[in-house]
């Protein structure tokens, strides 16, 4: 079955955009959903700023990166407050972009109501139940996805403990997942967090957490990879690809919701250089997997990133600089994406292109390829021959490994 996604990649990738084509139009034209980023109710008077961020060429979904938060909505139990994230919700009407609504269970940013009152399992079941209930339906039809629970886990892929794990145990997440589709059948229902963007414990506690959800026969929809990366240390496109395959291949879309990469301060030439190519490999990693359905940068200026006052003395994390001048790093997402005219198109274009494609890799295999590597897949175009001792084992259409 030809997919129409499958048709519009292939014509982007016989007509590569100009790279003036945007974010968005450049994901929208590899089949995802949207390019997007974070915005923040304090910045929406800076007309530059607010400017930019309207700009539907770059961006085709906002995130409220705090104002749908606990404590912004429900700062004192059962008095709602929707003020501020009704700010967001109606500027991603006017401009005609989606909304992703973030978040609603999190140990963070929670009122010591919750987070210090005194629960039983069934009292506080009962205020995360209303806290979501009130929450989802205020916005119902309004978001594509809501974050449903955000960083539930330690990153030895255990549980962490909040108030919500001490006092329900692990069914505190199908409980949300419940409640979220009760008030909003359409809307996307994720589990977001971070450092899942490699294989590992954490990424197999996500995993677990997708068929935890399942097993109570709640709704789950989709797995966000929050990617607050740090410059140099980002994994190939094609490991990246392979971790949101692991979601994808349990039944739910994936997506990369809060994209920064950091680096140390101050910035260089060569910093900027390889966080141009580690926006890249994210980007062209969200391409390469079918299930996932877009990418949202947590902001899009320096001016207004949460990386500085959270990591001392790290920052630059975002494509455009303080002063709202695009950095190198958008032309790598740009390149990511499939919408250069330069180089690299090839492999993310025909990664997603899985039904229409007769792949011929167009630069030759490089190279021998060490055990556990990729030797092959739709698109790959480094090497096929395994180390003497392994062999190259077809894993799936999109990747095949030295075993
Ligand atoms: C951050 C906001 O950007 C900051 O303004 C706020 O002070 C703290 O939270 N993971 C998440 C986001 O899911 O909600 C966080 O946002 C960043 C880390």
């Amino acid at each position: 079955m030809v997919h129409l996604r499958s048709i519009l990649a292939a014509l982007a990738a016989t007509a590569p955009l100009a790279s003036a084509a945007g974010l968005h139009q450049a994901a929208v034209a590899k089949g995802l959903k949207y390019f997007g980023s974070a915005t923040d109710n304090g910045e929406l008077s800076d007309a530059p700023y607010l400017a930019q961020l309207g700009n539907t060429n770059d961006f085709g979904q906002i995130t409220p990166g705090n104002s749908m938060k606990w404590d912004a909505t429900e700062p004192s139990q059962n008095s709602f407050s929707f003020t501020r994230g009704d700010v967001i919700s109606n500027l991603a009407k006017t401009n005609g972009q989606l909304l992703r609504c973030h978040t609603l269970v999190w140990h963070s940013q929670l009122p010591s109501w919750v987070s210090s009152g005194t629960w039983t399992n069934a009292t506080l079941i009962a205020a995360m139940k209303n806290h979501i209930t009130n929450v989802v339906t205020h916005y119902k039809g309004q978001c594509y996805a809501w974050d449903v629970v955000n960083e539930a886990l330690n990153e030895d892929g255990t549980y962490r403990t909040n108030i919500f794990y001490q006092t329900i145990g692990e069914a505190y997440l199908p409980i949300a997942f419940a409640a979220a589709a009760a008030a909003d059948p359409s809307a996307k229902l994720y589990y977001n967090d971070y450092n899942i963007e490699y294989a590992g414990n954490k990424a197999n506690g996500a995993q677990r957490i997708v068929k935890l959800v399942k097993s109570y026969g709640a709704k789950i929809d989709g797995v966000g990879s929050q990617a607050h990366l740090i410059v140099g240390s980002v994994s190939s496109t094609s490991n990246l690809a392979a971790v949101l395959q692991s979601f994808t291949a349990l039944g739910v879309e994936v997506a990369f919701t809060e994209l920064d990469i950091r680096m140390t301060l101050p910035s260089t030439a060569a910093l900027l250089a390889q966080q141009s190519t580690d926006y890249k490999n994210v980007a062209a990693a969200c391409v390469a997997v079918s299930g996932c359905v877009g990418v949202t940068i947590w902001d899009w200026t320096d001016k207004y990133s949460w990386v500085p006052n959270t990591f001392s003395g790290q920052g630059a994390a975002l494509p455009w600089d303080e002063n709202l001048v695009k950095k190198p790093a958008y032309d790598g997402l740009i390149a990511g994406l499939g919408g250069s005219t330069s180089t690299s198109t090839t492999t993310s274009t025909t990664l997603r292109t899985t039904t229409t494609t007769t792949t011929s890799a167009t630069s030759a295999p490089t190279g021998t390829v060490q055990k556990w590597g990729q030797c092959g897949g739709n698109g790959w175009t480094g090497g096929t021959v395994c180390v003497s001792g392994s062999t190259c084992t077809k894993q799936n259409d999109w990747y095949s490994q030295c075993l």
